[in-house]
């Protein structure tokens, strides 16, 4: 089986890791543990976007040079990683040698395409979003991303033929070389892709300094999104150490899956592949665009003084809770919601009550009683049927899908479970694994094991371990999501020695 190669965009690091940043590693991270656990490896890249006027203006704020800022906010950015338990393969800075000879290589490659010429150019430059915009594009003015007014800049720059593209690029989205979802973000590409100019690729070294050397112009540096979307080729390498640059044996390449935000798309849609196309090398696969995560209907920013530290939550209620309302809550590929309360309330409501209870009462009556786990699941499996069909319960079938075998069931996922990953609809999955879960909850509320362990202990028997079998496959449709509290769930259903899986905060 072929290693999957997947990436989240490289965030830039002026500034601390914020709670979108966490939502895009998160669901990076659950694709990439989906697909592991169906059996496909995954190689997942992410890193940091170093370069650029943001970067070299946040390091002159702090008083230091931009090397020593960018290496400690590029650390915050791992530290964040890791303690969401985001599994990445690897983390690509750009400021990296080796990332410089691959930009430099894709940089000729262009330019022996005869696709980059000079000229001098005056534009509006957002440096928040590190780009130009187009006046039509603001509002009262203002960058519609960042509220603040564009700076005005008249400068001589390399220029890229994105124009050239047009057709091609369009020909391989229509014939389905590279998918972009969600599919009205194809149409917007489309769109765009008509009305798409040559675009500057350099800076002079007068204006900025901060970015690698275009190779032959020691005048000027590459603009940051040209070598910012190069490190997904810089990634691919199977050996970083080892580049010539006349080979192009990107042993990765292409990329399967590009995780991006909806500010960032078009520069995953159209400029990335435009730059491969040059360089005669595959465009990715498909392009996944996530929403924003807003501040209580509010836009984050610096300004306002409203961006949400994920840290606190992690360290206040670990890092699978955070993931489990980003998952569930912010809708896979549209903007979403966060605050304080309603964080606090899904965490109560979903995961203390209806995950944690279930699994609490499940396992104590098992271990005060002395109930075995079921010797034989397909006997537990059919006793689950039967009484899921006498109380009418509306679970769509993870036993069944499953029931019928043994240790192997761990295979079987369940389709509607496959098919949301596939559609890449990340909250569908969880909703429906927590759709078993509270089957699971009305299965024991019906059976009422702890009445009938007294009255008729052979059904408290059989319906404490029907749950219990479906607590195991819960433990494993949860593992992409919450890898900690499943492994912690279904060591415990091993065990049956149950301790709180989410405690209690309110
Ligand atoms: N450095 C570029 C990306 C280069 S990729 C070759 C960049 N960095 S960023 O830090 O501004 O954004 C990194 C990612 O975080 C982007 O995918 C962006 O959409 C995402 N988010 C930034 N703010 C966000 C929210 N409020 N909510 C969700 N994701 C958002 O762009």
């Amino acid at each position: 089986m072929q290693e999957l190669f997947f990436t989240t965009s490289i965030p830039y690091v002026n500034g601390r890791p914020h709670i979108g940043h966490a939502l895009e590693y998160i669901q990076a991270d659950t694709l990439a543990r989906f697909e592991k656990l169906r059996g496909n490896p995954v190689f997942l890249a992410t890193g940091a976007d170093e370069h650029g006027q943001k970067n070299a203006r946040a390091a002159e704020k702090s008083g230091v040079t931009p090397k020593e800022h960018v290496n400690k906010t590029s650390a915050l950015f791992k530290d964040m990683i890791n303690q969401l338990n985001v599994e990445v393969d690897t983390f690509t800075r750009t400021t990296g040698d080796t990332h410089k000879a691959v930009c430099q290589w894709l940089w000729r490659q262009a330019d022996a395409a005869g696709d980059l010429y000079k000229k001098s150019y005056t534009g509006l430059y957002c440096t928040g979003c590190e780009e130009y915009k187009q006046p039509g594009e603001l509002v009262n003015g203002n960058c519609p991303v960042h509220g603040t007014p564009p700076e005005e800049q008249s400068e001589e720059n390399w220029f890229f033929k994105l124009s050239k593209y047009r057709q091609p690029l369009r020909q391989a989205i229509e014939r389905g070389d590279i998918t972009i979802l969600p599919t009205h973000r194809t149409k917007e590409t489309l769109n765009f892709l008509d009305k798409a100019e040559d675009i500057s690729v350099s800076r002079p070294k007068s204006k900025l300094t901060w970015g690698i050397d275009v190779p032959g112009d020691p005048g000027h540096v590459m603009y940051v999104w040209f070598d910012a979307l190069t490190n997904y080729l810089t990634a691919s390498r199977a050996d970083l150490d080892k580049l010539t640059v006349e080979r192009a044996d990107f042993v990765r390449w292409p990329a399967d899956l590009h995780i991006v935000g909806k500010d960032i798309f078009r520069f995953h849609t159209i400029i990335w592949p435009a730059m491969l196309l040059s360089a005669n090398l595959p465009i990715p696969r498909q392009v996944l665009i996530h929403g924003f995560v807003n501040n209580r209907g509010e836009k984050m920013s610096k300004s306002s003084g409203n961006v949400v530290d994920p840290v606190p939550y992690i360290e206040k209620y670990g890092a699978d809770a955070l993931r489990y309302f980003l998952l569930r809550h912010i809708p896979t590929t549209d903007d979403g919601d966060f605050s304080d309360e309603r964080f606090a309330t899904v965490y109560d409501k979903e995961l203390v009550n209806n995950l944690g209870n279930l699994v609490q009462r499940t396992l104590v009556l098992m271990e005060k009683n002395s109930i075995p786990i079921s010797a034989r699941h397909s006997e537990a499996a059919s006793a689950a049927e039967e009484s899921r069909d006498e109380s009418g319960s509306e679970a769509n079938g993870i036993l069944r899908a499953s029931g019928a075998q043994d240790d192997d069931s761990r295979s079987n996922l369940p389709d509607w479970y496959t098919e949301a990953f596939e559609k890449r609809d990340l909250a569908a999955a969880l909703n429906g694994v927590m759709g078993e879960v509270e089957a699971a909850n009305r299965q024991i509320d019906e059976a009422k094991p702890w009445i009938t362990v007294k009255t008729d202990p052979a059904a408290a028997t059989q319906a404490l371990q029907s749950v219990h079998k479906y607590l195991q496959q819960i433990a494993y449709l949860l593992t992409p999501f919450l890898p900690v509290t499943a492994e912690r769930l279904s060591d415990q259903l091993s065990t049956l020695k149950p301790a709180p899986l989410f405690p209690r905060m309110s």
